[in-house]
């Protein structure tokens, strides 16, 4: 089954062919990065417009490097959620007047829960459920029970900002570009993470739940206290308190759900210094990292979680709309 997915909830306009929820034939993502990088993160309006005026290029090549006509498609996957909603109504109703021309079916696909599909697209090897879900993204930090391929319980959440929002917000104090989080951890490279100290956020009787907000602000007041300023030591500092506080909760989830596997997903675990830290410490457990390519906002997982879906509960209708929250059962 040739499944064609697409991604509009933020800003990346992408388009994808998967085959059997399996086989990447194309990944298109055109990043709009640059247009948001001067305002310092993503102008919803701005967004938008730039979806509408890539759906249809990124559509032709994604088909052109799939190697196949609009005709050989046999589902239309598309992310209704969540994310912008101006944004994401631009992907759904493309999906439904294809899937309308076409005669053939449409599945709405969460986001999030795609994120995590990213990781096992990038292996070959059988994943044993149950398995800790880790989404690690600019607009989500999720512990979640995943007990089979696409069947969620929720474990814990952010009670404030995202891990991502985090580095993307201290990028800004940095005065470093927007996406925040690639740019502090180069500058972190050259940074002693001990000199400032730094601790993400507990949050009183769930010591599974995160919380960034305070970190956040306390790398505003060292920047803001004056006196000599080290950016790449307040970069590595930063960085270290995220990622130690990430590590303990996923490695104490992991141990009271019994799960020897954890499965990632989202923007942030594209870091190579989140990953080598945990997979130093990983022991017997198996981490399953997503590929870069499926690492970041694409459309591939969104294709591969829709064939999933569809196989699970069959297609969508056309009244599928956006939903702009994120119900994991
Ligand atoms: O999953 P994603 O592409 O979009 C969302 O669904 O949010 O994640 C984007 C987020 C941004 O906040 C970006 O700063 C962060 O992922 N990110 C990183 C790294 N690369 C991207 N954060 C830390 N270290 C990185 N190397
Ligand atoms: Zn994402």
């Amino acid at each position: 089954m040739r499944v064609l997915g697409i991604e509009s909830t933020c800003d990346e306009t992408a388009i994808a062919v998967v085959e059997d929820g399996r086989k990447i034939t194309s990944n298109c993502v055109v990043s709009q990065i640059q247009l948001h990088a001067v305002y310092g993160g993503v102008v919803p309006e701005l967004a938008c417009r730039r979806h509408i005026d890539m759906l249809l290029p990124v559509l032709q090549q994604s088909l052109e490097t799939a190697g196949v006509l609009l005709e050989d498609i046999d589902l239309f996957a598309v992310a209704t959620g969540p994310g912008l909603v101006g944004a994401l109504l631009i992907g759904l109703h493309a999906a439904k007047a294809l899937a309308l021309i076409q005669r053939k079916p449409l599945i709405g696909v969460n986001h999030v829960k795609a994120h995590l599909y990213g990781a096992l697209l990038s292996t070959q090897e059988e994943v044993r459920y149950p398995a800790l879900g880790v989404v690690l993204s600019g607009g989500h930090t999720e512990l979640v029970l995943l007990k089979d391929v696409a069947a969620y319980e929720p474990i814990s959440n952010t009670v404030d900002d995202a891990i991502g929002e985090a580095f993307d917000k201290v990028a800004k104090i940095l005065h470093l570009p927007y996406p925040g989080g690639p740019e502090i951890e180069r500058l972190a490279m050259s940074g002693d993470p001990h000199r400032y100290r730094f601790t993400a956020g507990q949050v009183k009787g769930r010591p599974l739940h995160f919380s960034f907000s305070g970190l956040k602000t306390a790398v505003l007041y060292a920047v803001r206290e004056g006196g000599e300023m080290h950016p790449a030591d307040i970069a590595a500092s930063f960085q270290k308190a995220a990622f130690e506080d990430v590590e303990r909760k996923i490695f104490a989830a992991a141990d009271s759900f019994g799960c020897n596997t954890i499965v990632f997903g989202g923007g942030v675990t594209a870091s190579q210094t989140l990953r080598r830290r945990l997979e130093a410490k990983a022991g017997t457990l198996r981490l399953v990292w997503p590929t870069l390519d499926v690492a970041l906002d694409n459309a591939a997982m969104i294709a591969g979680l829709g064939f999933q879906l569809y196989q699970k509960v069959g297609a969508d209708n056309l009244s599928l709309d956006v939903e702009s929250r994120l119900i994991w059962s």
